[in-house]
């Protein structure tokens, strides 16, 4: 089963609820995404599908913001000038969007409690760190997992996964510390069964470390809880929440920024690591954490660069566009991904005064490569591809190249510039495929240095 796609009955206007299954068998343990995602192929008027708009030609249409526009009119003309509309693009994205994201409190500490030599049949170093980090209220931590390829010569490049059921679904290695997830209804944490290892198939980690790169993951399940409500069930929403405030309101962030917060406590400890080229450290995220990955990129420009496979709206998506999933539907869906302030926004996504194109423009000139696929509608790829044309002026202004063309690829037909681009056939996963691109790309971007 493949973690993000598995659950996703079709047509089914259930809510959310990361969850699970009860019991503590396979299917029991993962994550259950149940999602709004109406299948794209259902004829208009067929029950709930047809909330959802699927024609080109109905979307809207409105034009993007441009980043190179400042919020008073004027126009940046040079890399300078962009420092200072990047900061407003940044602050606009933290109070109508993902919320703001709290400063690093205090000082993050470190636990390696595996260092093992002869990992994955002696191909690999594997090593696990507990990350700690102090909150205004308690101390929060994070399991890291880590590979490295054992012969590779060091410092080495790595990829910073984000997953979704805990750093065992990644492999099946029994050496992997199994990861407190939540489970059950009401959600409760439990320890992720045997049975879960090896069970997100969108990861191949023998197929990265052969190319040269370590492979490092978290959990977002140890950051922040993924359901509605999930802020006062002691994540790090909850951990930074000013006291006498009951609930988030206004710019507070939601749980994609939690989740972006917990990267780059990642990135704090890979900066320690002698063996991992910090200057090196690609970030990669599935769907919401897609969404997650492109936020944390944005933020942290410590990561060199972003690989977004299928985050669709709320991620490169155009929140303008009326087309597969909107920001209406999401409201009622996942409305605690963001922050508050993003609901005075349904029904006119038009008037937020940024978009995906914007947050893309935040990562430049970083290589930043976007995924969409073609049975994955809900995630708007034409939209994802307009989002990455728009900001490639961004890219060219500071010396980089952007997408190159502003003719939507067919399918299976990557474009890869400093920004990366493709919509792959089949469905709303991460595949062999997309890894193929992405190797390629963090190859030419990189290996290269
Ligand atoms: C739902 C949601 C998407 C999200 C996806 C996921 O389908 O509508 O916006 O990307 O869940 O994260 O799995």
């Amino acid at each position: 089963m493949r973690l993000g796609d598995g659950f996703r009955p079709p047509q089914k206007r259930s809510i959310l609820f990361l969850v699970v299954c009860g019991g503590l068998s396979v299917g029991a343990f993962l994550v259950a995404l149940a999602a709004v995602r109406p299948s794209a192929s259902a004829a208009p008027g067929l029950g709930q599908a047809s909330a959802a708009n699927y024609d080109e030609s109905k979307a809207g249409n409105i034009p993007l913001p441009d980043p190179l526009v400042f919020n008073n009119g004027k126009r940046v003309r040079t890399p300078a000038q962009w420092k200072k509309r990047r900061e407003e693009i940044l602050k606009l994205y933290q109070q109508d969007v993902y919320g703001v994201t709290p400063k690093r409190h205090g000082r993050v500490h470190y636990q390696v409690f595996d260092d093992s030599r002869d990992a994955l049949g002696g191909k690999a170093i594997r090593k696990q760190v507990t990350i700690y980090f102090p909150t205004p209220k308690a101390e929060a931590h994070e399991d890291l997992l880590m590979y490295l390829p054992a012969n590779a010569p060091r410092p080495v490049p790595v990829i910073l996964a984000i997953n979704f059921g805990g750093n065992q679904t990644v492999d099946a290695d029994p050496g992997i510390k199994l990861a407190i997830v939540w489970t059950g209804k009401p959600p409760t944490r439990r320890k992720a069964p045997e049975s879960s290892r090896g069970h997100d198939k969108g990861f191949d980690v023998e197929k990265i470390l052969a190319r040269g790169y370590g492979f490092a993951t978290i959990c977002y399940q140890d950051i922040e809880p993924d359901f509605q409500d999930g802020y006062s069930q002691g994540g790090l929403r909850e951990m930074f929440m000013p006291p006498h405030q009951p609930e988030p309101t206004g710019d507070y962030w939601g749980a994609i920024g939690a989740w972006a917060y917990g990267m780059s406590r990642a990135m704090d400890y890979l900066q320690k690591d002698k063996d991992v080229d910090a200057h090196r450290v690609a970030i990669m995220g599935h769907s919401r954490l897609g969404k997650t990955a492109l936020w944390a990129g944005a933020q942290d420009k410590r990561f060199a660069m972003v690989l977004a496979n299928c985050s669709g709206r709320g991620g490169a998506s155009p929140w303008r566009r009326n087309y597969g999933e909107t920001l209406a539907s999401m409201s009622k869906a996942f409305p605690y991904w963001f922050c508050p302030n993003l609901m005075n926004y349904v029904g006119e996504a038009g008037k937020l005064p940024v978009d995906s194109d914007e947050l893309i423009a935040l990562i430049a000139p970083r290589p930043v490569y976007i995924t969409g696929a073609q049975d994955d509608q809900w995630a708007d790829p034409h939209g994802m591809f307009l989002a990455a044309v728009a900001a490639g002026p961004v890219y060219k202004l500071l010396g980089a190249e952007g997408l190159e063309t502003d003719q939507m690829p067919g399918i299976n037909q990557p474009i890869a510039h400093t920004i990366g681009f493709h919509v792959r056939d089949g469905k709303h996963a991460v595949t062999a495929y997309d890894w193929d691109q992405y190797l390629a790309f963090a190859d030419a971007h990189l290996k290269a240095r």
